[in-house]
């Protein structure tokens, strides 16, 4: 097992499958730079599913063995199971899961089951079908994503997570009303502090709504306690209801950053590494690989990667608020 520069070891890899999406969420690709004239990337820019296995292999040799399939929207990549069932026959890896908008889910999600997906995360920001159109920047309707959240309820995958992305003065009025659809269903919310990914968002700190207003929110109308982490290095603080209702999750990010126990990397859809979800730039992994490469080659780059990390930037932001100015990568090349 390897370590970076922090004596973190790399356990999960997060991999952004297209920078595509449906949505122009406006906190990720508002629709006035990604209009239609926006040119994404072509299918020759993009890895390939044996490329992708290939670095998951290496990545498994250095201690990863949990995968996160994200986009863009993942859902828009094409054949999507084949490479979920792909990654299930990767000896080593021990979860595959998967983070969409839950658009097309309601048609995509058996096969992405039987394909050998274990668990879904579905990002939504409100239950209110007209807030959920400003949201998503377009003329969508929320009953797509709320059923596909109910198709995937029955065909097995539960619980199921749900991503919400609070913002000041735009769905903070709303914590309780889906953390009741969330206890009621079954499946465990977790409210998100928004974040300054990427350049694009115009993200100020009066925008986040803070963990523990979140916990006096939901307190006011139910008795909840802390729980434990599932594991190390997991990003939500786990809360339960006493009454035994079910559990929830806060992603405080901002305000309690969680660099110390980061064992995540990103791979993007053009073939680069991050081992930072703030970091300005990636390394190349595809240009060597596409040169040909030896294995052992590979696993040197990606190995000196990762002994050479020492980001923690949320830490950092937390310390020094206002010295974000350098450029970053883009929520919708990462995938969060
Ligand atoms: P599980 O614990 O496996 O369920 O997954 P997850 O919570 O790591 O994944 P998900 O894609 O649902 O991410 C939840 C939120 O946490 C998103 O807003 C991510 O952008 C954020 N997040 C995930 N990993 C990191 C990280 O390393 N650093 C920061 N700052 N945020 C992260
Ligand atoms: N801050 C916090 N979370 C974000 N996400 C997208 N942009 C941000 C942001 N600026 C969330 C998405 C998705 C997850 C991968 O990241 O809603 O659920
Ligand atoms: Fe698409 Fe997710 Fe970005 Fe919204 S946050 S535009 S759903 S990738
Ligand atoms: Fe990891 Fe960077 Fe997020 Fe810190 S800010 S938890 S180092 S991805």
């Amino acid at each position: 097992m390897i370590i970076d520069k922090l004596k973190r070891p790399v356990r999960d890899l997060r991999i952004s499958v297209t920078d595509k999406c449906n949505f122009r969420c406006h906190y990720c690709m508002p629709e006035e730079i990604f209009g239609h004239k926006y040119e994404f990337l072509s299918k020759d820019k993009i890895l390939t599913f044996e490329e992708t296995i290939r670095l998951v292999k290496l990545f498994v040799q250095l201690g990863v063995h949990k995968i996160r399939i994200t986009g863009g929207e993942p859902l828009l990549r094409q054949e999507l199971d084949v490479l979920v069932k792909m990654l299930s026959s990767v000896s080593g890896i021990a979860d595959i899961a998967l983070t969409t908008n839950g658009y097309f889910l309601k048609e995509k999600a058996e096969t992405l089951r039987n394909a050998g997906l274990k668990r879904l995360t579905i990002s939504l920001d409100t239950l209110d079908p007209q807030l959920f159109k400003k949201t998503v920047g377009r003329q969508l309707e929320l009953h797509r994503v709320l059923a596909g959240i109910e198709q995937a309820v029955e065909l097995g995958f539960s619980p199921i997570k749900i991503n919400t992305v609070l913002q000041r003065d735009v769905n903070d009025k709303e914590i309780l009303k889906l953390a009741d659809f969330a206890k009621n269903n079954g499946h465990i919310i977790r409210f998100i502090e928004y974040m300054d990914v990427g350049n694009l968002n115009g993200w100020r700190m009066d925008h986040v709504v803070p963990a523990q207003e979140i916990i006096e929110v939901i307190s006011s109308k139910w008795s909840i306690e802390p729980i434990d982490k599932n594991y190390k290095g997991e990003v939500a603080n786990r809360y339960r209801y006493v009454d035994g209702s079910g559990e929830f999750g806060i992603i405080a990010s901002v305000t309690q950053p969680f660099c110390g126990d980061c064992t995540r990397a990103r791979l993007s859809a053009d073939g680069k590494i991050y081992t930072c979800l703030f970091a300005s730039t990636g390394f190349d992994i595809m240009t060597p690989m596409r040169e040909g490469a030896s294995e052992n080659k590979l696993f040197e780059i990606l190995q000196s990667l990762w002994l050479e990390r020492s980001d923690r930037y949320s830490e950092e932001r937390l310390s020094f608020p206002d010295t974000s100015s350098e450029r970053k990568v883009e929520m919708y090349q990462i995938g969060g």
